[in-house]
C-alpha cells in the first residue's frame, strides 16, 4: 500500500499523511524544499521514520512529480495555492492549479496508478450568480468560469478549471479519478505555519476586523476531510465528485458559539447582515459512510491548538 500525497506539509495534507501512516500506508510526500523546518512536523508523525519518504517536487516540474509518483498505487493530489487574500495576477494561481494537476495526472497514468483523489473545492461549485435562492447545490453544479473571470475571483477559477480538466483528462485516459470539494477547512493544525483558512478563524478570535459580514460558513473539520479522502480512495463504489461539508453556520452564530466556549477573546464588535449564502448537500459522501464530528468539537480543538501554539497573543 504505497501512495503519494502532493503538498504533504500543508494543512489538509498533513492530516491525511498522519491518517495514512496510522493505517500502515507507505507515503511518498511531495514538498518544495525538504530541508525547510516548516515540514518538521511530518517527520514526527507516528510511523513516519519507516513509512514516510519526502520528495522534493514542484507541481510545475513534471520530472520531479514523476519521481514522487513512481511505484505508487494511489495518488492524493492535495497541493494547490490557497492565498489568504485576493491576488492580482491570475497566473499565480492558475498555472500551479491547472498545469500542476495535469502534471500529476500524466505522471499517474505513466506510473499505472490505480486511483487518484484530487482535492478541488466548493469554489468549483458555488460561483453561480443566478442560482435560485435556498435551492440545494449538489455535485452536478459547476461554478460559472466567465463569472469567476469577470469578478476576478482567480482562486475559484483556478479550482474550477483544474477540476474540470482533471475529470476530462481522466475520462480520455481511462484513469480512475475521484474529486472532493471541501468547504472551509478548520480544526487543529499539525504544521507550524498558519494556512489561509485557519487564519479566518484566528482573525475572528483576535477581532482583527471590528465589523464583519454575516456570511454563511460551510465548514468541514480537517480531520473529517482526511477521513473523506481516504474513504473515497478505498471504497470501490466511489466515483465522480463529492462535496465535503459538515456544518453550515452563519458568522453571527459562529461567533456566538465561540463566545460560549471561549468568552475572553476580542470578537468583532458589529456584524452586518448580507444576503444568505448557498446551501450544499454532502449526502453523496454520507451515503458512502462518511461521518463527521460536531462543530463544537472542531472549534474547541482548533482554538485550544491556537492557544497552545501562542497564535492568539
Ligand atoms: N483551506 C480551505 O478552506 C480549503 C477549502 C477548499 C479546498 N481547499 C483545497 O485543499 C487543498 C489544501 O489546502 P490547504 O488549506 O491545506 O492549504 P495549504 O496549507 O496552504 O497547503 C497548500 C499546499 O500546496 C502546496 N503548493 C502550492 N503551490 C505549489 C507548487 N507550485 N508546487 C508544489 N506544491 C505547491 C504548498 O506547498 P508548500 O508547503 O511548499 O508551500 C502547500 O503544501 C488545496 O487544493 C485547496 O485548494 C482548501
Amino acid at each position: 500500500m504505497r501512495v503519494c500525497v502532493t503538498g504533504a506539509g500543508g494543512f489538509a495534507a498533513s492530516w491525511l499523511v498522519k491518517l495514512l501512516l496510522s493505517k500502515g500506508y507507505i507515503v511518498h510526500g511531495t514538498v518544495r524544499d525538504p530541508s525547510d523546518e516548516k515540514y518538521a512536523h511530518l517527520k514526527e508523525l507516528e510511523n513516519a521514520t519507516q513509512n514516510l519518504i519526502l520528495y522534493k517536487a514542484d507541481l510545475l516540474d513534471y520530472v520531479s512529480i514523476v519521481s514522487a509518483v513512481a511505484g505508487c498505487e494511489g495518488v492524493f493530489h492535495v497541493a494547490s495555492p490557497v492565498p489568504p487574500s485576493k491576488v492580482p495576477d491570475p497566473e499565480v494561481l492558475l498555472e500551479p492549479a491547472v498545469t500542476g494537476t495535469k502534471n500529476v495526472l500524466k505522471a499517474s497514468v505513466e506510473a499505472k496508478v490505480k486511483r487518484v483523489v484530487v482535492v478541488s473545492s466548493i469554489a468549483a461549485i458555488s460561483m453561480k450568480p443566478d442560482w435560485p435562492k435556498g435551492e440545494v447545490m449538489d455535485e452536478s453544479c459547476w461554478s460559472d468560469e466567465l463569472y469567476c473571470r469577470t469578478t476576478e475571483n482567480w482562486y475559484c477559477l483556478s479550482k474550477t478549471v483544474a477540476e474540470r480538466e482533471a475529470l476530462n483528462f481522466a475520462s480520455t485516459n481511462a484513469l480512475d479519478l475521484v474529486t472532493v470539494c471541501p468547504g472551509l477547512i478548520l480544526g487543529p493544525m499539525l504544521q507550524s505555519t498558519i494556512n489561509a483558512s485557519s487564519l479566518v478563524l484566528i482573525n475572528l478570535l483576535k477581532g482583527t476586523r471590528e465589523t464583519v459580514e454575516n456570511t454563511t460558513r460551510n465548514i468541514v473539520d480537517v480531520r473529517d476531510l482526511a477521513e473523506a479522502m481516504l474513504l473515497v480512495y478505498e471504497n470501490k463504489e466511489a466515483s465522480g465528485r463529492y462535496i465535503v461539508i459538515s456544518h453550515v453556520i452563519n458568522t453571527r452564530d459562529l461567533i456566538g458559539l465561540l463566545k460560549r466556549l471561549f468568552p475572553n477573546y476580542n470578537y468583532p464588535k458589529s456584524i452586518v447582515e448580507v444576503e444568505e449564502g448557498k446551501v450544499y448537500s454532502s449526502k453523496k459522501l454520507q451515503l458512502l459512510g462518511w461521518e463527521f464530528r460536531s462543530v463544537e468539537e472542531t472549534m474547541k480543538d482548533a482554538v485550544e491548538y491556537y492557544q497552545s501554539a501562542h497564535l492568539l497573543e
